[in-house]
């Protein structure tokens, strides 16, 4: 006769089913990199930025690196939004192992997961603002009149949507810089990558684009990662970061 289903669980079977530790559930970080190794060779031979970079960052951190001229601030971004590749470790970025795609893939990659900011604007001057703003959307094949629309939602959320029909030479730096902004997140990407985005504005307008950075990196939900030299905008981030010598280390301790 077969016995019955209802009979008391096996201890240890029950045991299987009871939650899991707290540690064991612990969110995969967004960015995971690992012995990260890049070299970059010219006539004069071989220059070795990092040789064996770890970082990690848990999805809704906003990260400040700081670091000298030429530490590879630009490069470790370049790296994580698969512009530029490692040449050895693991990096990955927004689940994908970014080292491992093809150009097509990191082309993809990058529209679907990653928002860019640089320290100049980019815009492109014979377009309106709006209409930069939609220029990714178009890229995707997002019908115009809905593209315009949608960009103009991202503009009001910078504060400009009566700025929408102007071009780039008609606004002022910080304003540029928020509509570069607006075109970065156009496509709802998970990572804000943010190369020195207030480095050519005054304090106080640098200071306003950083409140707009916060405030949308916090609506979205976003994992921001902003490389700047100015340490009292470092300091509002969740988390400071010093590079050098090709290793990071937290900037309180690196004594700033
Ligand atoms: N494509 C390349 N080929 C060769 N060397 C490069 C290349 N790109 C960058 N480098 C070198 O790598 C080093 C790191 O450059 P990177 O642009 O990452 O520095 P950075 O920390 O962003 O500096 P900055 O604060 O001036 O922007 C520099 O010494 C630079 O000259
Ligand atoms: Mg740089």
């Amino acid at each position: 006769m077969m016995k019955s289903t209802s009979a008391a669980v096996p201890e240890d079977s029950r045991a299987a089913r009871e939650p899991e530790p707290r540690e064991a559930r612990k969110p995969e970080p967004i960015v995971r990199v690992k012995g990260l190794k890049k070299t970059y060779w010219s006539a004069r031979g071989a220059l070795d930025i990092f040789e064996g970079l770890d970082l990690e960052i848990a999805a809704g951190e906003m990260v400040a690196v700081a670091g000298r001229s030429g530490a590879g601030k630009s490069t470790l971004l370049h790296i994580l939004g698969a512009l530029d590749a490692p040449s050895s470790g693991t990096v990955y970025c927004a689940s994908t192992n970014v080292a491992a795609l093809s150009p097509r893939e990191a082309a993809a990659f990058r529209n679907r997961e990653i928002g860019y900011v640089w320290q100049f604007h980019y815009l492109l001057p014979e377009f309106t603002a709006q209409e930069n703003v939609a220029m990714p959307l178009l890229a995707r094949g997002v019908r115009k009149a809905e593209a315009l629309a949608v960009a103009a939602d991202w503009l009001r959320q910078v504060d400009l949507e009566e700025r929408a029909a102007h071009r780039p030479g008609e606004l002022s730096g910080g304003e540029q810089q928020r509509v570069a902004l607006a075109r970065a997140l156009v496509n709802n990407p998970r990572l804000l990558l943010a190369d020195e985005p207030t480095g050519d504005l005054d304090d106080i307008t640098a200071s306003r684009v950083f409140d707009q950075i916060e405030r949308l990196h916090a609506s979205h939900k976003l994992t921001s990662i902003l490389v700047t030299h100015n340490l009292d905008l470092a300091a509002r981030c969740t988390r400071a970061l010093r590079l050098e010598g090709g290793r990071l280390t937290p900037l309180a301790a690196a004594g700033k």
